[in-house]
């Protein structure tokens, strides 16, 4: 089953809340919440007070994405407040099979993110592990980046690897995904899908989230 879920980085933050619910009552399944910390990436966006604020708003899976160094530190905060998917970069940790085991521990679901650089080969001795892949499909930091074209190759070997392996697993992909993009993605092999300027930047978000679906 396809997931789509918006990007609250190009939502207005001023009524963040009203922004959450206004896409999950279009039919997003996940609402995608970008962490940055200022040093893994350039940008930084919010912290795990916000996260908590805006789970009073609405029962929507809450995809937290952090894009920070030590992922480690910020496990049990963002798991405190209310997020229930944690992902964190393959890039930014030590020890990423106790990272996934302490996102466990905590009661979420736990996701793994490469950058476009880095190759599938990091996951090896961990997807049996993890309920998530993210595959980021443009470099980290902004919302509204064009779509790196050499992310479906990586797409689709991972979508053999774990239909080898019999792993049921989600592959996430994260940035420039729009009506356009999503197609290619799909069909390579991804079942969430992420977008921020695509659904936040138009008017009818119920028709955006369909377009990016393929309905
Ligand atoms: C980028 C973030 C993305 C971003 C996607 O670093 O992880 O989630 O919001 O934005 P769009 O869909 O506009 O590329
Ligand atoms: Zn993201």
């Amino acid at each position: 089953m396809i997931k789509i879920a918006p990007s609250i980085l190009s939502a207005d933050f001023s009524c963040l809340g009203d922004e959450i619910k206004k896409v999950a009552d279009a039919g997003a399944e996940y609402v995608h919440i970008d962490v940055m910390d200022g040093t893994f990436v350039p940008n930084i966006t919010l912290g795990s007070p916000v996260v908590k604020s805006v789970r009073k708003v609405s029962d929507i899976v809450f995809d937290v994405h952090l894009m920070t160094e030590h992922p480690e530190t910020h496990i049990a905060e963002f798991a405190d407040a209310g997020a229930d998917i944690i992902t964190f970069h393959s890039e930014a940790a030590r020890h990423a099979n106790r990272i996934i085991q302490q996102i466990h521990d905590h009661g979420c679901k736990a996701g793994i993110a490469l950058n476009p650089g880095t190759p599938l080969v990091m996951l090896e001795e961990l997807l049996e592990y993890v309920d998530m892949v993210l595959l980021m499909t443009v470099n980290p930091g902004y919302g509204g980046q064009k779509f790196i074209k050499t992310s479906l190759d990586k797409i689709s070997i991972l979508k053999h690897t774990l239909e080898d392996n019999e792993l049921d697993i989600d592959i996430e992909v994260d940035g420039g995904i729009n009506a356009e993009t999503s197609k290619a993605v799909r069909e390579a092999g991804a079942n969430v899908l992420v977008a921020g300027s695509a659904v936040y930047g138009q008017a009818d978000v119920a028709a955006a989230i369909k377009a990016i679906r393929g309905e």
